[in-house]
């Protein structure tokens, strides 16, 4: 029978015996799957795992500091965190096509792990003759299934850690995660002894804001969506909707113009779109009929506040057909 309790026990008996004395690292997103992944793992190898967290610049705004406070203080888990947000930049340059942007972006991932494991070695105290021979990802059902690589048929999209790795990639993979499903991760998330604050996150994709500006991503493009996004999650807290609403994807259109008139006069700006869904795992969604005060709240904020955007407008579309991501 299926209970957390079961599911914790095996899995970190499996962990240490795939483990032994060897070290592993792994990368933390700021999202629920990787926490609980992360403190799944802490739990069967303690301090042979270190976290890495790498602030590729593609977060939403105090995403990078919640992860070094909470997470931290929550585990107690050793975190290594590294700035890499000008190598992201540089890579996506000129990028465009979403699976292009998907596959970099996963490739880079890697590439700063790899990185970071020498240097882990170097600093890691008793475990320090081990090399890193594992990482562990908290890959769920849904990405290998989404990502061509279960028994579905479907090849939707490469989520960043299944279709997403580099085919030479060092490390054995640890995914204790890979047969669970969204609601049942938070479960163990909470057996585990997360807090709700990071149990209850609503999803947020590992390749971040690259994937939610549809045209080439720029410092500049991120730092207005940025903005923007945190404008829609403020409103959608303060409405109480962060349980009903399962995630608000926020999409900044840049390769889209529109005209408005916004202070003195025209502006030639761009649309930002608004996609709130409700779903239990992902795999299907509808679109949330959410109130449309918010809504107007929203809209008005995000076009008084942030510069260059003048037109909010709102995705209707149910998946299938529309994925929840634009990207
Ligand atoms: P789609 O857009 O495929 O998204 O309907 C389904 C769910 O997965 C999230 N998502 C990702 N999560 N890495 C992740 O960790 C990814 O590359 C990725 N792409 C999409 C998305 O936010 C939604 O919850």
């Amino acid at each position: 029978t299926w209970t957390t309790g079961n599911v914790i026990e095996e899995q970190i008996a499996a962990i240490r015996e795939q483990v032994g004395t060897k070290r592993a690292i792994c990368g933390l997103s700021g999202g629920v799957d990787s926490a609980v992944a992360a403190a799944l793992v802490q739990k069967a190898i303690g301090s042979q795992l270190t976290c890495v967290y790498v602030d590729h610049g593609l977060m939403r705004k105090g995403e990078t500091e919640q992860v070094e406070k909470d997470f931290v203080a929550a585990t107690g888990v050793q975190l290594k965190v590294v700035d890499a947000q000008q190598r992201f930049l540089d890579a996506l340059a000129g990028v465009s096509d979403p699976e292009e942007k998907r596959k970099i972006i996963g490739r880079e991932f890697i590439r700063v792990f790899e990185q970071a494991q020498a240097e882990i070695v170097a600093e890691a105290g008793e475990h320090g003759e081990e090399p890193v021979e594992f990482l562990v990802q908290g890959t769920l059902y849904p990405d290998v299934v989404e990502s061509g690589g279960g028994t579905g048929t479907a090849n939707i999209k490469s989520h960043h850690n299944v279709g997403g790795l580099p085919e030479d990639l060092e490390f054995k993979l640890i995914e204790p995660l890979r047969q669970l499903f969204k609601d049942e991760v938070r479960m163990v998330g909470k057996e585990l002894g997360l807090p709700d604050e990071i149990v209850q996150r609503q999803p947020f994709p590992g390749p971040g804001l690259g994937i939610r500006i549809v045209g080439e991503v720029t410092k500049e493009r991120l730092d207005l969506l940025r903005e923007a996004d945190a404008i829609a999650r403020e409103e959608l807290t303060a409405a109480g909707l962060d349980r009903e609403i399962w995630q608000c994807p926020v999409v900044l259109l840049a390769d889209v113009r529109s005209v408005g008139v916004q202070g003195d006069g025209r502006t030639y700006g761009h649309p930002i779109v608004l996609r709130p869904v409700s779903s239990e795992d992902a795999m299907t969604a509808d679109w949330t009929r959410m109130p449309y005060e918010v809504l107007a709240r929203i809209s008005t904020r995000i076009t008084n506040e942030v510069r260059d955007v003048n037109r909010v407008v709102l995705d209707v579309t149910s998946k299938p057909p529309g994925t929840i991501e634009w990207e």
